[in-house]
């Protein structure tokens, strides 16, 4: 039986929070509702940031409450802080995540706060969550390169990393956010998070801006990394991150992932079309 990769479907939160134009909460829920028929194990939904920074978020809540939720899919949302969190559990999210960066730059940018400062922010959301039992999965962000202060220290990606499983998080997912990695720099800052984190408690979350999302992923999976994220279409891109493209498109990593002999368990004509719904969505 072919071995089973998991796909984490971010287009409704990575994906959309950096569009322009203002989406209608309705079209945000057709195409959750039409991805929880593809065959996730996992959405990212909603986010529970400030409306300021980002108001394509600012209905989450509505999201949450007005998909249909299907058995066995875990509908989870971004929490910077305790306000965040508490957002998310009046709004039922079944997973919530804390978003650090590997870098200082990128860290002001995205958080307002120095790596440690977001940490310790991070601490009460992880703790709360566990005591009402909800699964907390950790971000880095900028593992290779940063828009701000140029190449990352893979040691600093490792750092982090531990910071964020100390706190209890279940799995750590590592982002190029800016699409800048290579397999090489990729295959380096994995040796060192490998370090503090085995390959079964860790994601791939890289960007498309160069192309080379794939071949990181490949990279990835020869160090035994079996969760990519990705979004339908290849929305997305962080608002805070300059240059910033899409996430890897789902439909192209189903893909590779086929090729290269793995089980998604995804259907692709329901990715087809979530893709298409996706794409006209954009502004
Ligand atoms: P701040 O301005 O320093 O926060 O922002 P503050 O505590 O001073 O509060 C300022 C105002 O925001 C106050 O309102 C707060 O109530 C409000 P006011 O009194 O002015 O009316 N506020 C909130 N409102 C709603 N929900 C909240 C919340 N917190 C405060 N949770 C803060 C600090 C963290 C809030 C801000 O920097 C922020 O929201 N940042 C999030 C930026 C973001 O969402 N970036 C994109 C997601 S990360 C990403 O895409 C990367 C990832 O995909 C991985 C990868 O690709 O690398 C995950
Ligand atoms: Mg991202």
């Amino acid at each position: 039986m072919a071995e089973f990769v998991e796909i984490v479907e971010m287009g409704p939160r990575d994906g959309l929070q950096n569009e322009k134009r203002i989406i209608p909460t309705a079209e945000k829920i057709a195409l959750v509702d039409l991805l929880s028929r593809a065959g996730f194990r996992g959405i990212e939904v909603a986010s529970f940031v400030s409306p300021k920074w980002v108001p394509q978020m600012a209905d989450s809540a509505e999201v949450l409450a007005g998909i249909a939720r299907a058995p066995g899919v875990r509908y989870a949302a971004l929490t910077p802080n305790m306000k965040g969190y508490e957002g998310a559990r009046a709004a039922k999210a079944d997973e919530v995540a804390i978003f650090a960066s590997a870098s200082e730059g990128f860290s002001k940018a995205n958080l307002n706060a120095t790596i440690a400062e977001s940490l310790d922010r991070f601490r009460p959301v992880a703790e709360a969550a566990q005591a009402d039992g909800i699964p907390v999965r950790g971000y880095v962000s900028v593992v290779t390169d940063c828009p701000y202060d140029g190449p990352v220290a893979p040691g600093a990606v490792a750092r982090v990393t531990a910071a964020l499983r100390d706190m209890g998080c279940h799995e750590v997912s590592l982002g190029d956010t800016i699409g800048q990695g290579r397999p090489e720099t990729v295959d380096k800052m994995l040796t060192a998070v490998l370090g503090e984190m085995p390959a079964e408690r860790l994601a791939g979350h890289y960007h498309d801006t160069a192309g080379r999302a794939l071949a990181n992923i490949e990279a990835s999976l020869a160090r035994g990394l079996r969760v990519f994220d990705a979004a339908v279409g290849g929305l997305g891109g962080c608002p805070y991150a300059p240059g910033a493209k899409g996430n890897v498109a789902t439909e192209a990593v189903a893909g590779r992932l086929a090729e290269l002999g793995y089980d998604t368990g995804l259907d692709a004509a329901l990715l087809a079309e979530a893709a298409a719904l996706a794409r006209a969505m954009r502004g």
